[in-house]
């Protein structure tokens, strides 16, 4: 059973495509042909995002190229877990019937989706690739920090940009309906582009008589997508399950005594399916196939990850790097040698 992506038609709040990297470039490939070819072969887009599209041709080709490192991001984070945000390959719908659910799963792909967008954006602004955009503007002259004063110099990432474009591109389908789906995607699209912010740091250089540090220049840069992706994650546990208010106007929590969802927080409102079998209503792609930890007691122990199916072993030969040896200096030299493990899959059926 095959679990790598491939051409996964997926959202991009809409039903676009998470496609693989093969697949990827030689669709965005099409993209230096013209961007209205491109923009107008690219499936889901409501009329907004197509507008933007063909406007913004440089973006969506580093949007394009982006795309899977946060669903790689994505699937580091649930590695381990029986929803591994992955679908079958060559099946279009599965992940979409998941995200037509507003399941807490669901919740999460909107707010890395939208959280990646902004870090690709960003990125690409800062290495100059955007027309519209480069380093903040904003971040010029002097400040000051609890380490005294500096000068802002350099490129600091312009992340305000990024969150301009990818707010106005990913929420432009939502806008469309006024339901709770809607209200809930809105929401969780705006967790993702903030918490691309809160992981900015001050990059600084030191000047001075060697290296004292008595005049700094200081820029703003992103820090690793690993830490909004873990921050992400730790959102998708504590989400709050929500229902429309009675107004219609928005939603509250389903449990009273719990409080408001916060703007930083994720929401949803349906529940998840358990994932253990191929269901195309629910949109689990199941667990037969999957590699188990017959070890391990947590969510990847074949005991959780096979849904008490049991599982099949095999032993495959692998290589290994042995007999390291130091040299000096400075290297390291290894043998390649093989090494028998057994590898547990979960079974399809019972
Ligand atoms: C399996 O789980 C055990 C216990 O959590 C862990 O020590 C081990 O590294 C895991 N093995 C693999 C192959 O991940």
């Amino acid at each position: 059973m095959n679990f790598l992506p491939s051409g996964i038609c997926f959202y991009l709040s809409v039903a676009t495509c998470w496609l693989t990297s093969r697949v990827d470039s030689s669709w965005w490939y099409m993209g230096t042909l013209g961007s209205q070819v491109m923009c107008d072969n690219i499936p889901g887009l409501v009329n907004k995002q197509r507008q933007l599209c063909r406007q913004h041709p440089k973006a969506m080709q580093a949007i394009g190229a982006g795309i899977k490192d946060w669903i790689s991001e994505c699937q580091h984070q649930f590695r381990s877990h029986r929803w591994n945000c992955n679908t079958m390959a060559r099946d279009h719908n599965v992940f979409g019937k998941l995200l037509l659910r507003s399941s807490r799963e669901a919740a999460f792909v909107y707010a890395i989706s939208s959280a990646g967008m902004v870090h690709t954006l960003t990125q690409a602004c800062s290495q100059g690739e955007l027309d519209t955009c480069s380093c903040d503007p904003g971040k010029k002259g002097f400040s000051h920090d609890s380490k005294g004063p500096f000068d802002w110099g350099g490129c600091s990432d312009h992340v305000d940009h990024a969150i301009k474009f990818t707010q106005s591109f990913l929420d432009a389908k939502e806008r469309k309906e006024r339901d709770v789906r809607a209200l809930v995607n809105l929401h969780n699209n705006r967790a993702g582009r903030k918490a691309v912010k809160r992981f900015m740091n001050l990059e600084c250089k030191c000047h001075g008589v060697s290296g004292s540090c008595s005049v700094r220049t200081c820029w703003l840069a992103m820090g690793d997508f690993r830490q909004t992706g873990d921050y992400l994650r730790r959102k998708y546990n504590a989400a709050t399950q929500v229902v429309m208010n009675r107004y219609g106007t928005g939603f509250t929590s389903v449990y009273r005594k719990f409080k408001k969802p916060s703007k930083n927080d994720l929401v949803y409102f349906e529940d998840s399916p358990d994932y253990c079998i191929w269901d195309h209503e629910s949109g689990s792609v199941g667990t037969g196939g999957r590699a188990c930890n017959r070890t391990s007691r947590g969510a990847d122990s074949c005991e959780v990850m096979c849904c008490g199916r049991g599982y099949d072993t095999s032993r495959v030969s692998r290589a290994t790097k042995c007999e390291c040896k130091f040299h000096w200096c400075c290297a390291v030299h290894c043998r390649d040698c093989q090494e028998e493990v057994d590898v547990h899959t979960c079974k399809t059926q019972s």
